[in-house]
């Protein structure tokens, strides 16, 4: 039997990673670069794209802010003209709206499903012409959330709880349609992850407290910890895998 781990590197593939500028992202990125890929790094700081592109091998950034069509366009464009070919997608890039519905915004209700599920679709549909072209099928990996499932409140976030829900449901529909062009699409939904998105919600007691009592593994997760699940959606290890939302979660959604 040939190495079966050999299986879950991505050399010769290249891939974008949305959000790659901090937490999962960037852990990502860095995690694609080590098995072999190419990497289009993506989010808006700049800065930080071009430090990581600086300190990872093969890893390059590309400014864009997912809410613009024009960047997306131009990210997925600027990853053909560079590389010529598109194997994997994440959708990565997300944010919260940590406030109670009943006081929420529409405006900012309306800014957190554009982030974190119309660039989604908007990206997944540029990268999968790309992919029904190349004919040698390709990942979409969307990053959604236990919260695409369950509700969050008392931890209120209105939009993101809506956009994950969507998020989930739009992974099973895209795989469907997009199987018989060898496209595999599914999604990640980690549990709380220490990041930038939860840095503060740990730091303080009652929110580090009300994680550790709600996760049946008592912790927040690492960034690392999501590597396995994320690989094995990314590689031929996961060849057969469409469709589905893979739980990170310590055990959250078992409840
Ligand atoms: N941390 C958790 O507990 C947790 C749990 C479940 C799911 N998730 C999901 O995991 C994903 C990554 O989050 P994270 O925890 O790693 O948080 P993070 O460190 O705050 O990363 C969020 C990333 O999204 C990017 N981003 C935000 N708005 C953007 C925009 N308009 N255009 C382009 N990029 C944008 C940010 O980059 P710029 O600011 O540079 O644009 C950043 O790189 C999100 O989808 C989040 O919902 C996180």
């Amino acid at each position: 039997m040939s190495d079966p781990l050999q299986s879950f590197r991505l050399d010769g593939k290249v891939a974008i990673i949305t959000g790659a500028s901090s937490g999962i992202g960037e852990q990502t990125a860095k995690l694609f670069s080590s098995v072999g890929a190419t990497v289009v790094a993506a989010a808006r700081r700049a800065d930080r794209l071009e430090k990581l592109s600086a300190e990872t091998t093969n890893v390059v950034a590309c400014a864009c802010d997912v809410t613009s069509d024009a960047d997306c366009e131009n990210l997925v464009q600027t990853t053909l003209e560079q590389f010529g070919r598109i194997d994997v997608l994440v959708n990565n890039a997300g944010i919260s709206d940590p406030i109670a519905a009943i006081d929420e915004d529409l405006e900012e209700f309306r800014r957190v499903i554009q982030v974190d599920l119309i660039s989604c679709f908007y990206l997944a549909q540029l990268s999968a012409k790309i992919m029904k072209e190349q004919d040698s099928g390709g990942s979409i990996i969307n990053v959604a959330s236990i919260h695409g499932f369950v509700g969050s409140a008392p931890n209120n976030q209105p939009g993101y709880s809506a956009a994950k829900g969507g998020l989930v449901n739009l992974t099973r529909e895209l795989a469907l349609e997009w199987a018989r062009f060898g496209i595999r699409v599914n999604a990640l939904a980690p549990g709380y992850v220490a990041t930038e998105l939860t840095d503060e919600m740990i730091a303080g007691d009652s929110g580090r407290k009300w994680i550790e009592r709600n996760t049946p593994l008592r912790r927040p997760a690492a960034v690392h910890e999501l590597n396995g699940a994320m690989l094995l959606l990314a590689s031929d290890a996961g060849s057969y895998i469409t469709g589905e939302t893979i739980a990170v979660d310590g055990g959250w959604l078992a409840r």
